[in-house]
C-alpha cells in the first residue's frame, strides 16, 4: 500500500501556483544555484516593507544566522493594513464555539480590534517593544487579537497551552520573565464550562514578580476571583481604546514570540522566531501548500497553543489575506459528526488537521462523514505525526471523496512553518509520506558527517541551510540552541540543522519521517520530552528510579509508558495507589497530556555498566517484541527476563 502512487487532480493542477514537478524543480534549481537570489525574490514580493533590507541573509555568526539585515516592517501590517483596500469585508476569522456560537470578523473588524487591544496593551499597561506577554487562552478570537496587539507593538508574545498546569505556565512564565498575562475566564469543553484564570491565579502564587498586570477576557461568565491592582477586565477597558494604533516599526531580527516545546533534556525551551524570516514563509506555505484561493474557506484545526496554531491559524491565513476558521471545542461534541457538519456548512476548502484526529474520528464514526456533504473541499492537510496508510486512506477516500490531494506536512516548532510536503497540484502523493522538501529548503537524510542515505536506510533528518523562518535561538540559552540542533550533524564540515527526526527514502526518493530518533515522544501529535516526565515521577518519595518512553497506540501515535523501580518491597494495593498519585503528579506539575498509559512497577532497570538506561530495550519490551540484542554486556544481564515478567 505505501508504494501506490495517487496523482495530483487536473483542475487543481491547472489553477495551482506549482502546477507539476518540473515547475518545482525549477523552483528547487533556482534555489540551488542562488540561494540568496531565491529568497530575496520572494522576499520582494510578498512583504510590504517599510525599509528595504540591505542584505538577504548574514551567516557571520552561524548558527545564529540573520535574515534580511536591517528590514523594517511590521506583521500586523502584512497580515492586516494591507488588505484594507481589496478585503476590507472578507472574512478574516470565522469563530464556532463549542455550544455552536458563530462570530464572523471581517479583515476590518479584526484591525479595529487588534489596533484597539494593542493600544491598551501600550496605553493602560505601558507594555512596550520587547517586553514579553503570556497568552494563556481559550480557543476564542481575543487570542489571535491578543498576539496580533503584541506583534502591533512589538512586544514578544508566549502563547501557552491552555491544557498545561499552573506549573507549567509559572515555569514559562518566570523563564520569559513576563510583564502581562493575557487569559480568559474559561471556555467550553465537551460542553461544560472549564476555567482558566483560576490557573493563572495559582501560577502566580510564587516566583512571579515579574508579572504586574493579568488581563482576563470574559467569555463562560463563571464566577472568578479579581485581584484588586492586578487583574484587570478586557471587555471593559476595551471600550474606551481608539481604532488605531500606529504599528512599530520592527527590524527583520527583532523576535516576534517565544513557543515553549519539549527537548530530550532538561525544561521546555523558549523557541524564539523572528519577524520578516517567519512572516514571509507563513504566508508563502499558506499560498503554495494549501493552494489558497480568494474566495477559499479555510480551516485548521490546531490548538493556538501550538506552533500550527502560530502559522496556520493566524499569521499565515491573515498574511495571505484568507478566510480562516476557529473552532473552540472538541472533534466529537456534541458526536463525531461535528467536524465534517462544520465543512458542510462553512463550505470549508481547505482542511487541515492531525493524524490523531483522523484516526480517533474514524474509529468513533465511520459512517458519519456520509451523513454530510463535504464537496466542497479541495485540500486535504495533516501535520504532527507520521499518518498511517490506513487513516492516510479513509482521510482520502471517505473524507476527501478521493479527488482531495493530502498534503502530509512535515515541520516543526522551530522550523516556523512546512519544510516536507507535496504541493496539491503537482506531487503525486503516496500514503505516509511527506514526500519532498519545500522549493528553497534544503532537506536532506544524511549521517552524522553529512552523507546522504542510502535508500531504505534510516537516517537523520537534517535541514542543511539555513531558512528564513528558522528558530534565531532558544530565549536565554544560546548555547542550548547550538547543542540542541547543532551538534549532532555537519555537512561538508559545517554544522547543519538537525531536527531531531529519523527518515527514511525510498526507492522513488520519497521522504517517509520514521519519528523521533531523540528522548521525545509524540501523543496525539504532542511533543513531550520523557526527561520532563521522569523528573516529575522522581519525586515522588517512593520512587528510586524512573524510565519513560513512548509505546505505539492506535489513535495517539505514542502512549506513554512508565518502568518505575520502587525504593523498599511494596505489595499491589500501594502500587495502584502510587499510579493514581503519579498521575496525579503529572497532571498538577504538567497536564493532562502528561499522564500515564500504563505505569509497570520493576525491580530495576536495564543499564549498561556505566550506567546509562538501554531504553530501546524498555522500548520493545514496552511492545511485547522480542529482545534481539545482546544483553551480555548489560550490568545484570539477567533483568530483562525479570521486567519482561512484570509486563504479564
Ligand atoms: C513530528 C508540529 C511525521 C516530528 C508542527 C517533528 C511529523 C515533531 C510530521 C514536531 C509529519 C510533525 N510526519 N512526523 N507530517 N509533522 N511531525 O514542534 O517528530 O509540535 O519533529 O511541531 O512532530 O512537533 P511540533
Amino acid at each position: 500500500m505505501e508504494n501506490k502512487i495517487f496523482y495530483p487532480n487536473k483542475e487543481i493542477s491547472k489553477n495551482a501556483l506549482i502546477k507539476n514537478m518540473c515547475e518545482y524543480q525549477d523552483l528547487m534549481d533556482e534555489a540551488k544555484e542562488d540561494y540568496e537570489g531565491f529568497w530575496d525574490r520572494f522576499a520582494k514580493e510578498k512583504i510590504d516593507w517599510f525599509e528595504p533590507y540591505t542584505k538577504v541573509l548574514d551567516e557571520s555568526n552561524a548558527p545564529f544566522y540573520k535574515w534580511f539585515i536591517d528590514g523594517k516592517l511590521n506583521v500586523t501590517y502584512q497580515c492586516l493594513d494591507r488588505h484594507l483596500n481589496k478585503r476590507k469585508n472578507k472574512a478574516a476569522i470565522i469563530w464556532e464555539g463549542e455550544l455552536g456560537e458563530k462570530r464572523v470578523l471581517t479583515y476590518l473588524d479584526l484591525y479595529y480590534e487588534v489596533n484597539k487591544t494593542a493600544n491598551l496593551l501600550k496605553n493602560q499597561f505601558g507594555i512596550k517593544k520587547g517586553d514579553r506577554v503570556v497568552i494563556y487562552m481559550p480557543m476564542i478570537p481575543e487570542a489571535a487579537i491578543a498576539m496580533l496587539a503584541c506583534a502591533r507593538i512589538g512586544a514578544i508574545h508566549s502563547v501557552v497551552f491552555g491544557g498545561f498546569s499552573a506549573e507549567a505556565l509559572r515555569d514559562r512564565i518566570i523563564d520569559a520573565e513576563a510583564k502581562l498575562i493575557i487569559t480568559a475566564d474559561g471556555a467550553f469543553r465537551r460542553g461544560k464550562p472549564y476555567l482558566l484564570k483560576p490557573v493563572v491565579d495559582e501560577a502566580l502564587k510564587e516566583g512571579c514578580e515579574c508579572v504586574e498586570k493579568v488581563l482576563v477576557v470574559e467569555r463562560n461568565q463563571e464566577e472568578i476571583n479579581y485581584e484588586e491592582g492586578r487583574d484587570y477586565l478586557y471587555n471593559e477597558l476595551i471600550k474606551t481604546e481608539s481604532k488605531y494604533c500606529e504599528p512599530e516599526i520592527m527590524d527583520s531580527e527583532d523576535p516576534l514570540f517565544l513557543l515553549y516545546t519539549s527537548g530530550s533534556t532538561g525544561k521546555p525551551k523558549g523557541v524564539q522566531h523572528s519577524q520578516a524570516g517567519y512572516i514571509l514563509w507563513a504566508q508563502m506555505t499558506m499560498e503554495w501548500v494549501f493552494d489558497l484561493k480568494e474566495n477559499d474557506t479555510y480551516w485548521c484545526t490546531a490548538d493556538i497553543g501550538w506552533i500550527t496554531g502560530h502559522t496556520y491559524i493566524v499569521y499565515g491565513p491573515l498574511a495571505a489575506g484568507a478566510t480562516t476558521i476557529m473552532y473552540e471545542g472538541v472533534p466529537v461534541y456534541p458526536d463525531a459528526g461535528r467536524w465534517w457538519r462544520m465543512i458542510e456548512e462553512h463550505k470549508v476548502n481547505q482542511f487541515y488537521t492531525a493524524p490523531t484526529a483522523i484516526r480517533l474520528l474514524h474509529k468513533a464514526g465511520e459512517k458519519e462523514p456520509l451523513k454530510y456533504d463535504l464537496s466542497s473541499l479541495r485540500v486535504l492537510g495533516t501535520v504532527g505525526e507520521p499518518i498511517n496508510p490506513d487513516a492516510w486512506m479513509w482521510y482520502y477516500e471517505t473524507i476527501g471523496g478521493g479527488k482531495c490531494p493530502i498534503v502530509d506536512t512535515w515541520w516543526q516548532t522551530e522550523t516556523g512553518g512546512h519544510m516536507i510536503s507535496p504541493l496539491p497540484g503537482a506531487t503525486p502523493i503516496k500514503p505516509g509520506s511527506a514526500t519532498f522538501p519545500l522549493p528553497g529548503i534544503m532537506a536532506e537524510i544524511i549521517d552524522t558527517k553529512g552523507n546522504p542515505t542510502p535508500k531504505g536506510e534510516k537516517g537523520y533528518l537534517c535541514i542543511t541551510k539555513p531558512w528564513p523562518s528558522m528558530i534565531r535561538t532558544i530565549w536565554n540559552a544560546p548555547e542550548r540552541f547550538k547543542k540542541s540542533y547543532f551538534s549532532t550533524c555537519t555537512k561538508d564540515g559545517k554544522p547543519v540543522y538537525f531536527s531531531g527526526d529519523g527518515a527514511m527514502y525510498d526507492e522513488d526518493g520519497y521522504i517517509f519521517i520514521t519519528g523521533r530518533v531523540d528522548d521525545v515522544i509524540n501523543v496525539s501529535g504532542h511533543r513531550i520530552g520523557t526527561a520532563e516526565i521522569e523528573s516529575v515521577i522522581g519525586h515522588h518519595p517512593n520512587v528510586a528510579e524512573v524510565a519513560v518512553v513512548g509505546k505505539p497506540h492506535e489513535i495517539k501515535g505514542e502512549s506513554i509508558f512508565a518502568y518505575i523501580v520502587l525504593k523498599g518491597e511494596d505489595t499491589k494495593a500501594e502500587e495502584m495507589q502510587m499510579v493514581q498519585e503519579i498521575n496525579e503528579m503529572l497532571v498538577k506539575d504538567i497536564g493532562a497530556i502528561a499522564k500515564c498509559d500504563e505505569i509497570k512497577f520493576v525491580p530495576g532497570l536495564p543499564k549498561t555498566r556505566s550506567g546509562k538506561i538501554m531504553r530501546r530495550i524498555l522500548r520493545a519490551i514496552a511492545k511485547g517484541e522480542e529482545i534481539k540484542q545482546d544483553t551480555s554486556t548489560l550490568e545484570d544481564p539477567t533483568i530483562v527476563q525479570k521486567i519482561q515478567s512484570c509486563m504479564l
